[in-house]
């Protein structure tokens, strides 16, 4: 088994942040539009290269909205595949396991695009982009397509400590200004809206697993049974009583392939904010004040106009 923190891939992270930090500083990369979408100046300058990505029929994508669940379900999935074997699903930090579809950063870490030519279909393929911007070729090839979904409040909450401790990401400012950009989707990968409602148009036509944070936290097992039915799987009861517990928010905070700690700390700085931070439902109610709750829920109700999407901000 290869050791994450020894495997080529985490040689040449180590290299490639250290190459990204100037001055002492780890350089933020500005975020550039992309048809409308505000993407990280390493992601929108190689676009057409991930545009033109042709997947395979066979592979797996797993689509979000920043911070909404994606390291979780990637989790489950890889143990879904893998028949709940925790041994084979340490072998590599999950970023290597299952790529990162239009991550570029510097050129010594590998691509999103470097990882997956390199693999052999079937993949499983993460991506944050909105619907709009995920390459046709998923489409075309009908690709097995899992998307996750988490309440507004607490994504926007997980996104801040996020951007507070990823240095390669612009500089969240103080939290009252944070709200507005999110309510603006001026964070990176855009407006948290158009993004699950852009999924939810399509999810009928394009046979998108819909999923929702809160469910899964709800209840673990009928969500992980969900995502298994999906793939066409059936695994014993103890198998699936093993990936419940396995994907709890212990164990992966706990899991040094899952839990983010094998990015260099000047990148991902766990001190300032873990990676792993709460994992809970209703976060949102320590950081929002009444008023700023009014604000967000009026701008809400206009943003979400006409879409029934059934989010829960308490379970
Ligand atoms: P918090 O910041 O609210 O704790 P992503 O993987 O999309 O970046 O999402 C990260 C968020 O999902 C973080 O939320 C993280 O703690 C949470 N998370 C990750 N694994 C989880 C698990 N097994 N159970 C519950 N929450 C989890």
């Amino acid at each position: 088994m290869s050791e994450g923190g020894n495997s080529p891939y985490s040689n040449s992270i180590q290299r490639a942040s250290a190459s990204i930090q100037c001055h002492q500083r780890i350089c933020k990369f500005p975020l550039i539009n992309v048809r409308g979408v505000p993407l990280m100046s390493c992601i929108a300058n190689d676009f057409d290269s991930i545009w033109d990505f042709k997947p395979d029929p066979s592979d797996l994508l797993i689509a979000t909205y920043p911070k909404a669940g994606t390291t979780w379900a990637q989790e489950i999935v890889d143990l879904l595949l893998h028949n709940g074997d925790a041994e084979i699903c340490r072998r590599a930090p999950v970023t290597e396991r299952i790529p990162f579809l239009e991550i570029f950063t510097t050129p010594e870490t590998p691509s999103g695009l470097d990882l997956l030519c390199k693999m052999d279909p079937p993949r499983v393929i993460k991506t944050h982009l909105p619907f709009q911007l995920v390459p046709p070729g998923f489409w075309e090839n009908k690709c097995k397509t899992i998307y996750v979904a988490r309440n507004a409040r607490d994504n926007l909450v997980s996104y801040y400590h996020f951007d507070r401790m990823n240095m390669a990401h612009p500089e969240p400012g103080p939290w009252e200004g944070y709200i507005h950009k999110f309510m603006r989707g001026e964070l990176s990968w855009g407006s948290w809206y158009e993004h699950v409602k852009g999924y939810w148009k399509e999810r009928e036509e394009r046979n998108i697993l819909y999923l929702f944070y809160e469910d899964m936290k709800e209840n673990p097992r009928r969500e992980v049974e969900r995502i298994m039915r999906y793939l066409e799987l059936s695994l014993a009861d103890d198998v699936i009583g093993r990936i419940v517990a396995l994907t709890s928010f212990k164990s992966m905070k706990e899991n040094p392939m899952a839990n983010y700690t094998f990015i260099p700390e000047r990148v991902f700085d766990h001190s300032i904010s873990p990676f792993m931070r709460k994992g809970e439902v209703g976060d949102w109610t320590n950081h929002f004040t009444p008023e700023q709750l009014r604000m967000f829920e009026e701008d809400y109700e206009k943003q979400m106009d006409e879409f029934d999407i059934p989010f829960r901000t308490n379970i």
